[in-house]
């Protein structure tokens, strides 16, 4: 018994220290993975096939069908910041159905790649295959103001940490993923075309990602100027990453929420200013499902 025991302690340090890490190995993330997919299965009917993550405070009004909190979803990751709840919504009564990532977890605070990954690859068992991201970020491009909008063209993972590291090749994700692509031109269309009929301007630009929770130096805002970055901001790209290495179709969004280049950036100032773009951000929002429900997705 006692041999057994210690056993049985060393096997759970194995699997905590396989669990912390930036990396986890991939019988226990298969395991993972199936627990958080056969929860979701008992507690949600059929999906939609559409996710929209959202983070810092911001909000879309639609009314929900289901709302599960994340802590009660086995392994979903938390957030931790003030202003993003964490509530996995499914929103039916909407031009197009989608399921609702309200809040999202962050590197910064700790969350390794693939935990902040393990959402989207739970989804994608479940049917969903399209995928929406709205985030805060500074602006560098010094045409940017604030509660501009700025739909992501490419982006800069400026943290020097791959977030599929380990994980990749395996439950329907590529093994070497491509990134050349991370906004589909299909969703590109539509979003411009959305922006036109909300009557909102869409800017376009390159998102770099930087690891927080630091605001950047001046030197380091100069340097993704000069690398041709538009907009920064602390999250997105593991998430990015992880739906395009499933092949999901993948569109994202920066809303403007503070000019780090010209005064110091403050949590409450970015929490501020996604509210001050939230009107713009939903009419945009709105659009962008008629056309998904007009074109098909
Ligand atoms: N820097 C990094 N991340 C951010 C910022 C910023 O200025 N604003 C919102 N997210």
């Amino acid at each position: 018994m006692i041999a057994d025991s210690g056993a049985h302690n060393r096997r759970i340090m194995i699997e905590s220290a396989a669990m912390n890490g930036d990396t986890i190995n991939r019988e226990e993330l298969e395991k993972l993975l199936a627990e958080t997919e056969s929860s979701l299965r008992e507690r949600v009917g059929e999906l939609p096939t559409l996710v929209v993550q959202t983070g810092s405070g911001v909000s879309l009004a639609a009314s929900a069908e289901t709302e599960i909190e994340y802590a009660s979803i086995p392994h979903f990751p938390v957030p931790s910041a003030a202003g993003h709840a964490g509530m996995l919504r499914v929103v039916k009564d909407a031009p197009h159905p989608f399921v609702h990532l309200w809040g999202r977890a962050h590197y910064y605070a700790g969350q390794p790649g693939w935990k902040l990954g393990l959402p989207f690859r739970v989804l994608h068992r479940l049917g969903v295959r399209n995928a929406v991201f709205i985030s805060a970020t500074g602006a560098i491009n010094e045409t940017f103001a604030g509660g501009d909008i700025m739909l992501i063209d490419d982006f800069i993972n400026f943290t020097a940490v791959n977030p599929l590291r380990g994980i990749a090749g395996e439950g329907g994700m590529m093994e070497f993923p491509a990134m050349r692509v991370i906004l589909d031109s299909g969703m590109a269309d539509m979003a411009e075309k959305a922006a036109r009929t909300a009557g909102v301007a869409l800017r376009r630009g390159v998102y770099a990602m930087s690891s927080g929770p630091a605001y950047e130096t001046i030197a380091e805002l100069n340097a993704l100027r000069a690398l041709g970055a538009d907009a920064v901001g602390m999250s997105t790209v593991p998430e990015l990453m992880t739906a395009r290495a499933l092949d999901m179709r993948t569109c994202a969004l920066a809303l403007i929420t503070n000019n780090p280049m010209e005064s110091t950036p403050t949590h409450d100032d970015v929490i501020a200013g996604a509210r001050r773009a939230q009107s713009t951000v939903e009419r945009w929002f709105n659009e962008l499902l008629r056309e998904f429900a007009r074109t098909g997705l």
